[in-house]
């Protein structure tokens, strides 16, 4: 997995959006520097962090009404990386800007597009729940030492919860229950229904189901690397409603920054409780320390595989279809960029 190539014609979450205010923050996003800002109407914007004048970090200045200002010389830039302003008047070269990143701020996250290409808004996920008023949302953030293939393996794949999420996510059925997988275009749909299997403990605490539950793990993933998961419980023996309401929904991005490293923004929402502080904290604890026994293992994971000199291959059981599928699909659509990008050269 040495020097991945990301795709760049799609989204990716740069930010959470309550993260941006008008203090520029520098990320570093599948290898590229950014600076993302809030301008004073609001809008947020994402601009190469490089300034074009001397590549000294445009984070390091400040945001002037919408524009941002570079903490070296003070060249001011817009959102749309054309260059505003330059200390005494100069007049800017038509060719001098910085390269902005189209953006969209929805659903309380800010996505950046990384390609040449036009950006394409039906590729954005609907990860609604995070921010729909019959919803509470639990947001949370990491940064991961792997690279960002691995996470999404390990969400595709539940049946870790049962081994690495014992005080949390596990219970009855998941490591014997086949996932169901089916690929359409791009997308990936996996479900898991369990029945009459042990509770698990995030239910107990969360919903007060004590006995055997019926319950349900369905998985939706789609480029780059979006991935919902609708979670459900009820009372053993109860009509499941795999399509009705679930107990709640984790939704994740996983942004690549470097090779080796990852932006994980997550939000798990659920449509009961609304206000409710106790059940906001108790779903923030859980998913808090479950998210952090996923990235121990996976960076300890990233590490071993780095360094085997074995060259043994990573193997594949049923129920790592998912994520081999979404590896499929990542390297598909990177073929098909790539093919894109010669023949806009040979144009
Ligand atoms: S390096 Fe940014 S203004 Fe000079
Ligand atoms: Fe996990």
């Amino acid at each position: 997995m040495a020097d991945t190539v990301f795709l760049r014609d799609q989204w990716y979450i740069a930010a959470a959006a309550g993260e941006i205010t008008s203090a520029p923050l520098a990320r570093m996003i599948c290898g590229e520097p950014v600076v993302i800002f809030r301008g004073a109407d609001g809008k947020a914007g994402v601009l190469t962090d490089r300034c074009p004048h001397r590549k000294a970090p445009l984070s390091s200045g400040e945001v002037i009404g919408n524009d941002i200002r570079c903490g070296y010389h003070g060249i001011r830039f817009g959102r749309d990386g054309a260059c505003a302003h330059i200390p005494g008047d100069i007049p800017a070269p038509a060719d001098f800007r910085a390269r902005a990143f189209p953006s969209i701020e929805r659903h309380g996250f800010i996505y950046m597009w990384m390609g040449e290409a036009a950006p394409d808004e039906s590729l954005l996920p609907d990860f609604f729940e995070n921010d729909d008023p019959a919803w509470a949302p639990v947001p949370g953030y990491l940064h991961i030492e792997a690279n960002y293939e691995l996470m999404i393996d390990n969400i595709l794949d539940l049946t870790h919860v049962v081994f690495v999420h014992k005080t949390t996510l596990a219970g009855g059925g998941v490591a014997e229950t086949p996932l169901a997988v089916e690929v359409k275009g791009d997308r990936i749909f996996a479900r898991r229904m369990m029945f009459n299997v042990d509770t698990a403990p995030i239910y107990k605490a969360a919903k007060g189901l004590h006995g055997k539950i019926d319950r349900w793990q369905i998985f939706e993933w789609q480029p780059p690397s979006f991935v919902k998961v609708i979670l459900g419980a009820r009372e053993a023996g109860s009509a499941l409603e795999a399509e009705g309401q679930p107990t709640h929904v984790v939704v994740n991005g996983f942004t690549p920054e470097t090779d080796r490293s990852l932006h994980y923004f997550w939000s798990t929402a659920r449509p009961w409780g609304l206000g409710d502080a106790k059940a906001d904290a108790l779903y923030k604890s859980m998913i808090d320390l479950a998210f952090a026994e996923d990235m121990s293992i996976v960076e300890r994971q990233q590490k071993l595989i780095d360094s085997d000199t074995s060259g043994a291959p990573l193997r594949a059981f049923p129920f790592d279809r998912s994520g081999i599928g979404a590896r499929r699909i990542v390297r598909r659509l990177l073929d098909e960029e790539a093919a894109r990008r010669g023949n806009r050269a040979a144009e």
